[in-house]
């Protein structure tokens, strides 16, 4: 989960490079660095902390050069410092790196013997100097190919060459990398967000190919050096707003945003005229899909979990959940009339993106559900289900969470009509009631003053507990999950009625609990399991939905009542309360909410 640019110009690239990294530092930040070539040499500078951190630090204006390359990090190997800041350099060869190489002290050794030093703690080094050495003997796409047969693990390379002051080397394999083609210069990038700003045309490498960038020319290998062809992509020019608005954060912006995305999705799948579901081009037969297998990482899992719900009470479907960076491990027992879904907001988790590819390798059903269709995950399923949230930019995922959940509950709804197990009056029923879907979420939105107040609770708490049963459970997961990544709190999302087999041990006096009790069919035995939780002292934040009868039940510290919908959407209103609390409880304690410690959008190394 690091961050490439390369540029290579007929013009002074350090500006644009700069700007890029700033784009991409959603993707890492706890150190920056670029490196040019100018009259033969190698200038590289890099600091600890942000991008502008290194403008600080470094006079980049004058940093001269038409070629350059630029990192931000997510440390793997080293701790976040300058000197394992990257580009890392020798002689003649300077390196940025994504992923991690698994063989790094074994080729470190081997290198070392060879007469080279070593300046940092990270893996990314050995590339440098293992490069360094083929050249002494091969030509560049003999060094670079012999290169990357010896690397053992992932990586997305970003390599330029002080002898060589005209091109930028780029290679992949696990991490994703894209060649942006603009007037009179080229680039690379870790991913199109960071190559948007300055070109909408991109061609993505694929596992074990490189590439050489020239200003005016850009040539593609395989991975046993031999030139190949590659598409040209034009991009969705949909992403232009990139910035807060009159928001303090982009998680603020996207939390209010919800209403907006719900309705896009709702628009781009719904056909309200003939209360229909538009999902087209489905590439198998419903009766060649058994069961389901859903799988995702954090938030993302969440959405799986609640898919899972849905399609429990809505198909007969046997529907499985899996964490991905479990399920690319486990034993997996792979069956062709399996449909295997990977729910993913970037498209480029490796986890996610690693599973997806064990089940291509196995000639899986495989379908994405996805917020970025150029990403890697995308690309590589054989169906896409875009939730169509525009740039997810805060670290914590909000709108793309609904609007994962949004697409897999139309998907389980078509599914289910075309098995024929919804009634087409519910089927038509439910779409009907999609259509209020926007403004309920707008008007639990409006819960603001009453959470900014409960927040302070949670902020003085050692731990709480989020409990839910039934469809709340995922919520209850979630919710917890927030208030962890945004506020450093621990938080634990619990089933309900799971407490008295241990949890219930953890209550004490004063400790704030959420409870996710709609008036479902799960209501009255949640409550009851409210009860047992205020009977040991807790303070109790109850979120249900409004009622003509009252809760049954005292002692509770605070309630919010999200607005009254049918079972199936009453998800949707429940995570919104949860999201606001997690924010203004970092809002609080002055946290960066965007860019929480720790933490990448895309988690793009294991
Ligand atoms: C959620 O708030 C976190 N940012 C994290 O759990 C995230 O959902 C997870 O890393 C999966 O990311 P993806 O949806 O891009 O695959």
């Amino acid at each position: 989960m690091c961050g490439i640019i390369g540029i290579s110009s007929n013009k002074p690239v350090s500006a644009n490079i700069i700007n890029s990294l700033k784009k991409l530092e959603y993707r890492g930040y706890d150190s920056a660095g670029i490196a040019t070539l100018s009259d033969g040499e190698i200038y590289e500078v890099k600091s600890e902390g942000r991008v502008d951190n290194l403008e600080n630090n470094f006079d980049l204006k004058n940093l001269r050069g038409n070629i350059g390359i630029g990192h931000v990090r997510w440390a793997t190997h080293g701790i976040p410092n300058s000197l394992n800041a990257h580009p890392h350099s020798s002689h003649n060869v300077s390196v940025v790196h994504n992923g991690i190489i698994e063989n790094s002290t074994i080729l470190k050794k081997y290198l070392i013997n060879k007469g080279h030093n070593f300046k940092s703690q990270t893996d990314t080094e050995v590339i440098v100097h293992l490069i360094t050495e083929h050249l002494k003997t091969s030509d560049l796409e003999e060094a670079i190919t012999k290169t990357l047969k010896q690397l053992h693990g992932s990586f997305a390379l970003g390599i330029v060459f002080k002898d060589m002051p005209n091109l930028i080397v780029g290679a992949r394999r696990g991490s994703p990398l894209a060649v942006g083609y603009g007037p009179n210069e080229n680039y690379l990038g870790s991913d199109s967000y960071a190559l948007k700003s300055m070109t909408n045309k991109i061609t993505y490498l694929d596992d074990g190919e490189f590439c050489v960038v020239k200003k005016d020319q850009v040539v593609f290998f395989n991975e046993n050096g031999k030139k190949v062809n590659k598409k040209i992509l034009e991009l969705s020019s949909d992403e232009a707003n990139y910035d807060k608005g009159d928001f303090k954060h982009f998680m603020a912006k996207e939390i209010e945003e919800q209403p907006i995305t719900i309705k896009t999705g709702i628009k781009e799948y719904v056909d309200n005229l003939n209360k229909d579901i538009n999902i087209f081009n489905f590439p198998w037969k419903t009766k060649e899909i058994k069961s389901i297998t859903l799988v995702g990482c954090g938030t993302a899992y969440h959405s799986c979990l609640m898919a899972k719900y849905w399609f429990e009470e809505l198909t007969t479907l046997d529907v499985n959940t899996d964490i991905a960076s479990e399920f690319r491990y486990r034993k997996n027992r792979f069956k062709k009339d399996n449909l295997y879904i990977f729910v993913s907001q970037s498209g480029e988790t490796a986890d996610t993106y690693a599973a997806l590819d064990l089940c291509n390798k196995n000639s899986m059903k495989t379908c994405a559900v996805v917020n970025v269709i150029e990403s890697s995950i995308a690309r590589d399923s054989k169906f896409v289900l875009p939730i169509h949230c525009g740039p997810e930019i805060g670290v914590a995922s909000t709108k793309a969470f609904l609007g994962q959940i949004l697409v897999l509950y139309l998907l389980v709804l078509k599914l289910g009509s075309l098995r024929n197990e919804i009634k087409i009056r519910d089927y038509q029923e439910k779409i009907k009631d999609l259509k209020d879907l926007p403004e309920l979420i707008e008007k639990t939105l409006l819960h603001d003053n009453d959470i900014q107040a409960i927040s302070l609770t949670f902020n003085e708490a050692k731990g709480s507990m989020f409990l839910g049963r039934g469809f709340s459970y995922p919520i209850a997961l979630e919710g917890a999950l927030k208030l962890k990544e945004l506020s450093y709190v621990h938080a634990e999302g619990y089933p309900a009625g799971e407490m008295k087999h241990g949890p219930l041990a953890l209550i004490e006096e004063g400790m704030p609990v959420v409870v996710l009790a709609p008036r479902d069919n799960y209501y009255k035995k949640t409550i009851s399991n409210m009860q047992e939780v205020i009977a040991r002292g807790a303070k109790v934040l109850l979120i249900t939905n409004k009622s003509k009868d009252e809760v049954v039940s005292e002692n509770i510290w605070e309630t919010i009542e999200v607005e009254h919908t049918n079972d199936d959407l009453l998800p949707f209103l429940l995570t919104i309360p949860l999201q606001k609390l997690a924010y203004y409880s970092a809002l609080k304690k002055g946290y960066d909410i965007d860019k929480p410690r720790n933490l990448a959008k895309s988690v793009t190394v294991e």
